[in-house]
């Protein structure tokens, strides 16, 4: 048996029932941007994140309009995490501010608190904290940190659309509204993964929601281009696939959920491997362990048909765009971690056969010499 590493739902003929019917609708109305299935969309995530949402084409896109509202000036720093996706480092840039680059933890991929309090400067204007791979546990900390210095927090939650984090005081919070701006993405793989590109923007600030409106549409504000923007727009297309996703994401989350479960009791213990650490309210968009010996434990899952991928191999401040630019810096954790993560597939629809299998050829992979 092959395991893949990934099926989107959108493969499994059930899930994609009534969409052939939406596109048709929509190839015949002849609207097929940012129309009436964009703003149901924006209004029933909205209704769900209890935050005011801008549906975008990508979340790429989302971190640079995130960025843009905070109206950075050039040398300007962004604090954001090196192990995470190039996205984060790339829409720093494109803003004309400085990427300073904080290390994980040391038993966690995700930076916290401290990790980034380490990087604080007098010249810091923002911070990027990323919910990665679905864990959200450590942001409310962070956001705290933030408020407490009057420094405006983006949370990058493009892996984490369903993560919940207990917040003192205020309850059980959605992970992409702990921020100023939150973003998210539904490329295909993520917890809420789109039929193509697109990506969304948060916000409990009225004037952030209004001016991400206009700059996703080159500016355009009351007839007339009230500033440079950009054409950040979502699609009808994946606007009727995502309204319909969203109806199933509870029921996806909550597979995802249970497959973490098994996996973390079928493979607790072998020698070698670090799973990842279990948190109420986890998304597990991905279920990535450690291993010293990473790239053969990969081979051998391989021979045993399971596949497997690499998130990620180098983080940002190895990599050569980054070198171009910038100095380097140690963040030996970050550098660890991508030497020994390995994630394993973890999607809604997998068969019990298909999580059984994986658990199997792990624990094979451990026992062998
Ligand atoms: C943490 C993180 N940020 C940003 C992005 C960018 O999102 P997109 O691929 O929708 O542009 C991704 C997507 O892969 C991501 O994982």
């Amino acid at each position: 048996m092959t395991v893949p590493f990934f099926r989107s739902p959108w493969q499994v003929p059930a899930n994609a029932t009534g969409l052939g019917a939406a596109f048709a609708e929509i190839l015949e109305s002849g609207q097929y941007i940012l129309g009436q299935r964009v703003r149901g969309f924006e209004q029933a995530l909205s209704a769900r994140l209890e935050t005011p949402v801008v549906a975008l084409n990508s979340g790429t896109d989302a971190l640079v309009l995130a960025l843009r509202l905070l109206n950075l000036e050039p040398g300007d720093e962004v604090v954001l995490p090196s192990y995470t996706f190039f996205a984060c480092f790339e829409a720093v840039v494109r803003t004309g501010a400085v990427p300073v680059l904080c290390d994980s933890q040391a038993h966690d991929f995700v930076c916290g608190e401290p990790e980034v309090l380490a990087c604080i400067t007098p010249r810091t204007r923002a911070v990027m904290a990323v919910p990665l791979f679905g864990d959200a546990s450590a942001i409310p900390a962070i956001a705290q940190s933030c408020r407490a210095m009057g420094v405006p927090l983006i949370e990058d939650a493009a892996q984490a659309l369903g993560a919940q984090v207990h917040v003192e005081g205020q309850g059980l919070l959605q992970a992409g509204t702990l921020g100023d701006v939150g973003t998210l993405s539904f490329y295909p793989t993520k917890t809420l993964g789109a039929p193509g590109d697109a990506g969304a923007l948060t916000s409990r600030h009225a004037h952030f929601v209004d001016r991400a409106m206009s700059l996703r549409n080159h500016g355009l504000h009351a007839g007339c281009h009230s500033e440079v923007g950009y054409n950040s727009r979502m699609d009808e297309f994946q606007a009727a696939a995502l309204a319909q996703g969203l109806s199933q994401l509870d029921t996806w989350l909550s597979q995802r959920k249970s497959i973490a479960r098994r996996y973390l009791a079928g493979m607790g213990r072998l020698p070698g491997i670090a799973l990842p650490h279990h948190h109420d309210g986890h998304a597990w968009n991905y279920f990535v362990l450690r291993c010293a010996q990473r790239d053969r434990l990969r081979a051998m899952l391989a021979q045993e048909g399971v596949q497997t991928r690499i998130y990620y191999s180098d983080p940002i401040h190895r990599q050569p765009a980054y070198l171009k630019c910038f100095p380097e810096v140690p963040l030996p954790h970050a550098e660890a971690h991508a030497q020994q993560a390995l994630a394993l597939p973890i999607f809604p629809g997998m068969t019990d056969g298909e999580v059984g299998r994986v658990i199997e050829a792990v624990v094979l992979a451990a026992g062998r010499p």
